[in-house]
């Protein structure tokens, strides 16, 4: 398939775009660098050994979206493009809606007005809100606390409306948990602008002296050890699951699949430090700090959906989340 990664030079976009190419797709980068570096598009060429087209544009630009997936003879999208910071999202709302919501609505206009019909959508877990119970499946009611959530939502119930409106449709809202590590080849990975809001990078900068110690939301949590639990998931497992999301929709006969990608297997505040001291050797130092504001006790997937659908697994341990990270952070 020829497929258009709309967010494509970022931290998931990135890794699935290896993914993808090692499975003999063809891969168009589209992004407008917003939160990634062109220096990607090397560091993608060193691990795949192809030079990857990048289109430098945004996904509010409906015309240079149309050229591209014209010129580039796409038959998929995969739509990673958008803002993902909560807090920020609470301060710029506008700002989230337009990247999110309004860019959404134009990449439907181009591929609309280009007849391609088959999306993949980085949806996320924040849209089920506060658990109601665990482990979450994607029939969890949605509720949502933020803008950032919210603009996922809105987009989710969007494109519900589109493959309701046409049954050609096939589109895949895909609902990430905790994404974390990188690339075997250190090459790649997450590397946030100033100090991380996520605890895995702000974890790998402080085992780097970068920062001189973790603080630690709240514990005090109705968990094992009081800290908070999520489900974090390997980048690399996670862009495998967009392959497999793709190969689903290809045979499938239904316009709509709601996916978490998830393990389903959650891991404490504390119990993240603990595997991220033995994978790099470093020490960790936190202290315990008030709980965040917004934040949730526990959170993680039931992944027997993509399991049995997408025939897709979450292989990889918390020491290979650990490891890979800290390759990545020390190359830095
Ligand atoms: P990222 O910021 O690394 O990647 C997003 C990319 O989109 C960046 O390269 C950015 O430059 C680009 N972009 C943003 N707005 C754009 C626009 N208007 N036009 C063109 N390009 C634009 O983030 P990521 O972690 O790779 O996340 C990818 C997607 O997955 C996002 O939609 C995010 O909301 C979703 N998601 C991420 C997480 C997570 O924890 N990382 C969890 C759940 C869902
Ligand atoms: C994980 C745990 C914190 C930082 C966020 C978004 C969510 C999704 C993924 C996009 C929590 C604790 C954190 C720190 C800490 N993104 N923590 N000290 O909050 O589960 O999810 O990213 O869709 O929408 O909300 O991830 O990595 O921020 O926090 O103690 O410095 O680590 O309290 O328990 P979260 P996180």
């Amino acid at each position: 398939m020829n497929v258009l990664l709309t967010g494509g030079t970022g931290y998931i976009g990135c890794h699935t775009a290896v993914a993808l190419t090692q499975a003999n797709h063809q891969v168009v980068l589209y992004d407008n660098l917003c939160n990634s570096h062109l220096d990607v598009v090397d560091r993608l060429q060193t691990i795949t050994q192809q030079r990857l087209p990048f289109v430098q544009g945004d996904v509010r630009d409906t015309p240079l979206l149309i050229k591209t997936l014209q010129e580039h003879h796409i038959t998929a999208v995969i739509h990673f493009a958008g803002l993902k910071a909560v807090g920020e999202s609470v301060e710029m709302p506008i700002a989230y809606y337009d990247n999110n919501v309004s860019g959404s609505i134009s990449l439907l206009l181009a591929m609309q007005a280009t007849g391609i019909k088959t999306l993949v959508f980085s949806s996320s877990a924040t849209v089920y809100g506060d658990p109601r119970y665990l482990p979450l499946d994607e029939s969890h009611p949605t509720s949502v606390t933020n803008p950032y959530g919210r603009s996922k939502l809105h987009i989710e119930d969007m494109l519900a409306d589109v493959a309701q409106s046409d049954a050609q449709w096939r589109i895949a809202r895909l609902r990430y948990f905790n994404p974390v590590g990188a690339h075997d080849s250190g090459l790649i990975g997450e590397d946030p602008n100033g100090i991380p809001n996520n605890l895995m990078p702000y974890i790998a900068r402080v085992a780097a002296g970068k920062l001189p110690y973790l603080n630690v939301f709240g514990n005090d949590y109705p968990t094992p050890d009081g800290t908070g639990v999520r489900d974090y998931i390997h980048v690399t497992d996670l862009a495998s699951g967009h392959l497999a999301a793709l190969q689903a929709l290809s045979l499938s006969t239904q316009p709509l699949h709601t996916f978490n990608l998830g393990t389903g297997q959650g891991y404490s505040v504390l119990e993240m430090v603990k595997a991220f001291e033995a994978a790099s050797g470093k020490k960790v130092p936190y202290h315990i700090a008030p709980r965040r504001a917004g934040d949730i006790a526990s959170c993680y997937a039931q992944a027997a959906k993509a399991a049995t659908e997408l025939k897709w697994k979450a292989s990889r341990t918390l020491d290979d989340m650990c490891v890979s990270t800290w390759k990545f952070q020390s190359a830095r």
